[in-house]
C-alpha cells in the first residue's frame, strides 16, 4: 500500500480504510501531471466544449451515476435481474473504467458525441449483424465489456444514459459536425510486425501497472462503494474477452492512449508508452482468462446491408472462434468442413498482417473492398 500513487493512497484512505464517507469523484484527486478533466476544453476546441453541468436533467445525471459505478446499480449485488435471470453486470466493472472521466476525457472513447455519431438509423455492426443506434450500442459494452446482460430500450436505467449522452451532445459547437470533434474512440497504434510478446508484457506489466492493478491482476475494489479504485485486468471481474478489449488490437489502443493512468497526459502525447511496450502489455492481460459466453460463437455470421459476408469483416484478433477464416487450399473461405486457416495462437498475439491480407484477398475474390 504505501507504494501506491500519492492520489490513489489518500483516496483509499478517504474511501474506507479510516472509515470516512468518500464523495470526490476519482478525477478529483488525479495528479495535476496526468489527464486533467481542466485540460478537456482545451484539447477539444473549438469544436466541442463540455457542457456546463447546471443544466444537466435529474435523468441525465442519474444516467450519470451509472456509468460511474455500473456494477453497484446493475451488478450481482444489485439485486436486479435480466429476464434470463442473470445480472444486467457479469462482471464489477463501470463504464468509466474504460471511457474515463465518465465517457468525457478525449482519447478514452468519450461519450461526447456518441448522440450524434449513432443517431438513427445507426451504424452497421458486422459482429453482432446489427445496425447499431446509441441503446444498440450501449449494450454491446453491456453483454460484452461488462460481460453482462442487454438492458431493456424502454427501461429507466437505458433512458437515464441515452439522457446523458444527450446531454453531452449538446456541447458540439455551432458551425462544426462531430466528425470534427478531435479524441474519440482510442488512439490507433500500427501493428506490429511480429507476434506480440506476453512474456516482455509480463515484465512491463510488474513494473508500469502492477502499481495500480496490482500482480494478481485484480486491482482494487472498494467495497462501501462497490466500485474499483483499480479495476481488474484480468479474471471473472475483468472484462470479456467477446469485448473490443478481447482483442489485442483493441486492447493496445486503449492502453497506449490512456495508461498509466497517472503518466499519460492528454495534452502530451510524448508522455505515452512506446507502441510496441502497449502491444506487449496488452497481450500479457489477455494471456491471462477473462469471462466468455458460448453464444458469442454466433458472432460475424449473416451477411452485411452491402451483401458481403460478415466474416469477411471479422477482425483479425477476434480470438474466440479461431477457426474462421477455413482455408481452402490456401484461399479464406467460411466452408465448416475445412481447416482452420490460422492458430488460436496467431489470433491472439498476431502477426495480424497475414490475416488481414487473407481476408482481404477472400472479399476482393467476391468483389468487395
Ligand atoms: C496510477 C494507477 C494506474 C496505473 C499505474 C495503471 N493504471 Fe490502468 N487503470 C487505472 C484506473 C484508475 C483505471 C480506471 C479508469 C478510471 O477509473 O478513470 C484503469 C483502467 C485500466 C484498464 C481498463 C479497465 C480494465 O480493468 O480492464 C486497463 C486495461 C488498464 N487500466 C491497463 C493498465 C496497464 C496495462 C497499465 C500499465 C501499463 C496500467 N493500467 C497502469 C489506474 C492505473
Ligand atoms: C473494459 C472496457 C470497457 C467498458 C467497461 C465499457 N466499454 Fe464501451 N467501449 C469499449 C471499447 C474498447 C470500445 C471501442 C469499440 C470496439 O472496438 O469494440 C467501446 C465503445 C463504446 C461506445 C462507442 C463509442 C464510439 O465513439 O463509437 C459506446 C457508446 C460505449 N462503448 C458505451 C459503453 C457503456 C455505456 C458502458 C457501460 C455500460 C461501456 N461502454 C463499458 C470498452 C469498454
Amino acid at each position: 500500500m504505501t507504494k501506491l500513487p500519492l492520489y490513489l493512497i489518500s483516496a483509499a484512505l478517504l474511501a474506507g480504510t479510516v472509515g470516512l464517507a468518500f464523495s470526490a469523484s476519482q478525477n478529483d484527486v488525479l495528479p495535476a501531471s496526468a489527464s486533467n478533466p481542466r485540460d478537456f476544453n482545451t484539447f477539444y476546441a473549438p469544436a466541442y466544449r463540455l457542457p456546463d453541468p447546471a443544466t444537466m436533467s435529474s435523468s441525465a445525471a442519474s444516467g450519470k451515476e451509472l456509468i460511474h459505478s455500473t456494477y453497484k446499480y446493475l451488478g450481482v449485488e444489485s439485486g436486479i435481474r435480466a429476464a434470463n435471470g442473470r445480472p444486467f453486470v457479469g462482471n464489477k466493472l463501470a463504464c468509466t473504467n474504460c471511457h474515463m472521466a465518465d465517457g468525457t476525457q478525449p482519447n478514452a472513447s468519450p461519450f461526447v458525441v456518441v448522440a450524434q455519431k449513432y443517431a438513427p438509423p445507426g451504424i452497421f455492426n458486422a459482429r453482432s449483424n446489427i445496425l447499431l443506434d446509441v441503446p444498440n450500442r450501449v449494450n454491446t459494452c453491456m453483454e460484452r465489456s461488462l460481460a453482462g446482460e442487454a438492458l431493456p430500450r424502454d427501461s429507466q436505467p437505458m433512458k437515464d444514459i441515452v439522457a446523458y449522452f444527450d446531454f453531452l451532445a449538446t456541447g458540439l459547437q455551432p458551425g462544426f459536425t462531430f466528425k470534427q470533434v478531435k479524441g474519440q474512440e482510442f488512439p490507433a497504434v500500427a501493428l506490429l510486425t511480429r507476434a506480440a510478446n506476453p512474456e516482455r508484457g509480463k515484465d512491463i506489466y510488474r513494473e508500469r501497472c502492477a502499481i495500480c492493478h496490482q500482480n494478481s491482476g485484480q486491482g482494487i475494489w472498494l467495497d462501501d462503494q462497490k466500485r474499483y479504485l483499480t479495476p481488474a485486468v484480468w479474471g471473472n471481474d475483468s472484462f470479456g474477452l467477446m469485448s473490443g478489449m478481447g482483442r489485442l488490437a483493441t486492447a493496445a489502443t486503449m492502453v497506449w492512449g490512456t495508461m498509466p493512468r497517472d503518466k499519460v497526459n492528454i495534452l502530451d502525447p510524448s508522455t505515452r508508452m512506446p507502441q510496441q511496450d502497449a502491444w506487449d502489455v496488452a497481450a500479457y492481460l489477455l494471456s491471462n482468462n477473462h469471462p466468455f459466453g458460448e453464444r458469442y460463437i454466433q458472432d460475424w455470421t449473416g451477411v452485411g446491408p452491402d451483401g458481403m459476408p460478415n466474416w469477411l469483416r471479422k477482425p483479425a484478433s477476434a480470438s474466440y472462434d479461431f477457426t474462421m477464416p477455413r482455408s481452402n487450399n490456401g484461399a479464406a473461405t467460411d466452408d465448416p468442413s475445412k481447416p482452420p486457416m490460422f492458430t488460436r495462437e496467431q489470433h491472439t498475439f498476431g502477426p495480424f498482417q497475414p490475416i488481414e491480407a487473407a481476408l482481404k484477398s477472400a472479399r476482393n475474390a467476391r468483389g468487395f473492398p
